[in-house]
């Protein structure tokens, strides 16, 4: 099949790569050159583990193509929509304006030819309501182009697994059943590798397939609140919520997973992800059902202040003149993207407070260093610590969790250690000398 992707950010990227790794001939679209031209020349404009890899051999193979060039979108039967949808300027709702304009470049572009109908399948995470508006967009047109809403759950840093080997695919369809059908057996062919694994495949309307990617946000968010609630009760009482999270996790109706306390979370999904759900729901006159969502905003964003508070005390409340390290800028490990990073806005207060930080990341440097020319941005770990008066691990990259606390002892002026993610291991830090805090851990010698 002949599929375009607009919008080759993190999701439209891996998408269009993927799609050409199932066999299928791929455009991706964006407006931005600079990225166009690297991903062009097989080159990943972020990191993200094994893309490299799949989008140089789907280049090389001539079946990946990346242009803006909006002509070049013609003759396809699959437009993805994967552009952003950021959280708007002081409000909680989405930006709508690059998924809008990407459907008015499809509609402009698209050529419908043959029997079957076009397809515009929805990739970006959108308020509910807007498959039916895009569709009802479509129609006026006079094109034959159809919608359907097919969302997206990979995690950064697990894209390509992700796309290639999902949990599930959901197609939200038309109401109109024949029509609903048709899109249908479209998306199945370009699926047909996935689905043959068994993957579940689920049929739904437009709301419902919306609202399952949000609903599947927000269910994350909160379950990572939840514990770092129970992080507070634990900090308060001296009970260990790592020991808390693996016991209350053997009930498989709770489970082990995303219950890892810490800083909380970040990037560019579930934080905006839940204010967008928040804001449409008050838009439909449904805002109680959601207020728990601002609880757990709250609770995520307590944690933030609560890493910056546990610094300061160790030195009387006062940051100024204190070296702090702090070892990781992304919102998690094994990516580089700085997007409402618990990480980087830690180090941001603990140096409006007053502090010297100096951070380092083991992918995210450049990056850092372009966004926060303000910010102490150094290449390794030992330059980082280089006589600190407390070292905090934020992002818990592999690289940072087996650091060697024997070896780290002398290179700083107080051996001070925060693990804002609860990934060390308390004795052996502190059979080597160290002061270990965790984040509701219960421990602190
Ligand atoms: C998230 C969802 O997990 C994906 O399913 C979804 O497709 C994606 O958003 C999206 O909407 O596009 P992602 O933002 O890549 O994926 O990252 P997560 O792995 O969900 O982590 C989010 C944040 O939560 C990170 O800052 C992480 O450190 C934090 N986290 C995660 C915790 O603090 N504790 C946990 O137990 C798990």
């Amino acid at each position: 099949m002949r599929l375009s992707t607009i919008g080759c950010g993190y999701l439209g990227a891996v998408h269009a790569a993927c799609m050409a790794e199932l066999g299928h001939e791929v455009i991706g679209l964006d407006v931005d050159q600079g990225k166009v031209d690297k991903l062009a020349r097989g080159e990943s404009p972020f990191h993200e583990p094994g893309f490299p890899e799949v989008l140089a051999r789907n280049v090389e193979s001539g079946r990946l193509r990346f242009t803006t060039d909006p002509t070049e979108i013609a003759d396809c039967q699959i437009h993805f929509i994967g552009v952003g949808t950021p959280q708007m300027q002081g409000r909680y709702a989405a930006d709508m304006t690059y998924v809008d304009a990407a459907i008015e470049t499809v509609l402009t572009h698209a050529h419908p030819q043959g029997e079957r109908p076009v397809l515009i399948a929805g990739k970006s995470t959108v308020p509910v309501g807007t498959a039916e508006r895009i569709a009802g967009r479509c129609a006026a047109s006079g094109k034959d182009i159809a919608v359907a809403w097919n969302p997206e759950f990979l995690r950064e840093g697990f894209a390509v697994q992700d796309t290639l080997h999902p949990d599930r695919i959901v197609y939200g369809l038309p109401e109109d059943r024949e029509v609903g059908a048709q899109l249908r057996d479209i998306l199945d062919e370009c699926y047909a590798q996935l689905l043959s694994e068994d993957i579940p495949r689920l049929l739904t309307n437009y709301p419902t397939a919306e609202l399952v990617k949000v609903a599947a946000n927000s269910f994350l968010a909160t379950k990572i609140s939840f514990i770092n609630a129970m992080a507070e009760l634990c900090d308060a009482t001296g009970a260990d919520v790592t020991k808390l999270a693996e016991a209350i996790g053997h009930d498989d109706r709770i489970g082990k997973k995303f219950l890892r306390a810490g800083i909380g979370f970040g990037g560019g999904c579930l934080p905006k992800d839940i204010r967008a759900f928040m804001a449409r729901a008050g838009e439909l006159g449904v805002d109680q059902a959601l207020t728990f969502l601002r609880e757990v905003d709250a609770i995520n964003l307590r944690r933030r202040e609560t890493a910056v508070d546990m610094a300061a005390d160790l030195f009387g409340g006062r940051l100024v003149g204190r070296k702090v390290a702090v070892l990781g800028a992304a919102f998690k490990p094994d990516s580089d993207d700085l997007r409402d990073s618990p990480a980087l806005d830690i180090a941001t207060r603990l140096w409006a407070r007053g502090a010297d930080v100096v951070i380092t990341d083991p992918a995210a440097g450049d990056a850092l260093r372009r966004a926060r020319p303000d910010l102490h941005v150094v290449d390794t770990v030992e330059q980082a610590v280089k006589n600190a008066d407390v070292v905090m691990v934020l992002t818990e990259w592999k690289h940072f969790t087996e650091l060697d606390p024997e070896e780290m002892r002398p290179r700083v002026r107080e051996a001070h250690i925060i693990d804002g993610r609860n990934v060390l291991d308390p004795k052996a830090w502190q059979q080597a000398g160290w002061h270990y805090q965790g984040m509701g851990r219960g421990v602190s010698t």
